[in-house]
């Protein structure tokens, strides 16, 4: 199922690259349900979307929740999952067990529960898109985190494709990506992370939520592709 005219669900399509991805798939002619933890942010994200789309508030870590929206949303063809909140760089002298557990709950045991339950609601044709991050193939100190949920995301990815075959199942990899995901950071430390990096990247500039979302769209739209990691980075796996 292209997404011309599909129903596309987007866990984390509040904000940042999930947002991104819902507008270019409404764009495209595609419905869209966006669906996040916070009321403000739904709110937010339909103030931008086009009419039509629908947008629920979600907490992906609650499985009794996820069944009962699957439920509500009813048949859809394409699942797409950006769920995640602030990253934690953590180097193995600071390592604390609790916070790695928290760190994996959202990104990828509530990725794996959203699939397992969204799965009997896809319609055939349907696919799944997962987030991963270009820090699973090129890690810097202090990713280890980041580095081993991004690499489950592609271990999880090839698994499925096999399994849930001929579902699609394909994950996107970006590298950093200039989004709300670093709030926390101040606003001069964002500048500085984001010149710093660009000027060591082969295409010169850090990656736009818009780059990633056409990634993301054409792995939906591509029905010939599954099983695939698609690293949108401006090249720093080369540097
Ligand atoms: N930005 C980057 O540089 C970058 C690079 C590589 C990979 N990634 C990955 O890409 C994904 C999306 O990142 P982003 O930059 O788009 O981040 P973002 O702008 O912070 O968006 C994250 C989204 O997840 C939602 N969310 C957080 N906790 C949730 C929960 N418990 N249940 C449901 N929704 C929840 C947030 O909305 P609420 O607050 O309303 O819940 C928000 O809509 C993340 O997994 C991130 O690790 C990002």
């Amino acid at each position: 199922m292209t997404v011309k005219n599909s129903r596309v669900v987007v866990l984390g399509g509040t904000s940042g690259i999930g947002l991104a991805t819902a507008q270019a798939v409404a764009e495209a002619g595609a419905s869209v349900v966006v669906a996040s933890s916070r009321q403000s942010s739904v709110d937010r994200a339909l103030s931008v979307l086009p009419p039509g789309a629908e947008g629920l508030v979600l907490d992906v870590g609650d499985s009794a929740a996820l069944r009962d929206f699957f439920t509500a949303v009813g048949p859809f063809d394409h699942l797409v999952y950006t769920a995640g909140e602030n990253l934690a760089l953590m180097r193995l002298e600071d390592y604390d067990i609790h916070a790695a557990r928290t760190f994996f709950d959202l990104r990828f045991f509530s990725a794996l529960e959203a699939a397992h339950l969204a799965v009997p609601h896809l319609n055939a044709g349907g696919s799944i898109t997962f987030t991963s991050g270009s820090a699973a193939f090129r890690p810097g100190a202090g990713w280890m985190l980041g580095a081993a949920v991004s690499a489950t995301a592609i271990a999880v990815t090839k698994a499925l494709a096999i399994e849930l075959a001929p579902i699609r199942v394909n994950a996107i990899a970006p590298g950093v990506v200039r989004s709300p995901l670093w709030d926390s950071m101040s606003i001069q430390d964002q500048m500085a992370m984001y010149a710093g990096l660009a000027a060591s990247l082969p295409l010169g500039r850090v990656a736009e939520v818009t780059d990633v979302a056409k990634s993301f769209v054409y792995v939906m739209d591509q029905d010939y592709t599954t099983g695939t990691v698609t690293v949108i980075d401006g090249g720093s796996v080369l540097v």
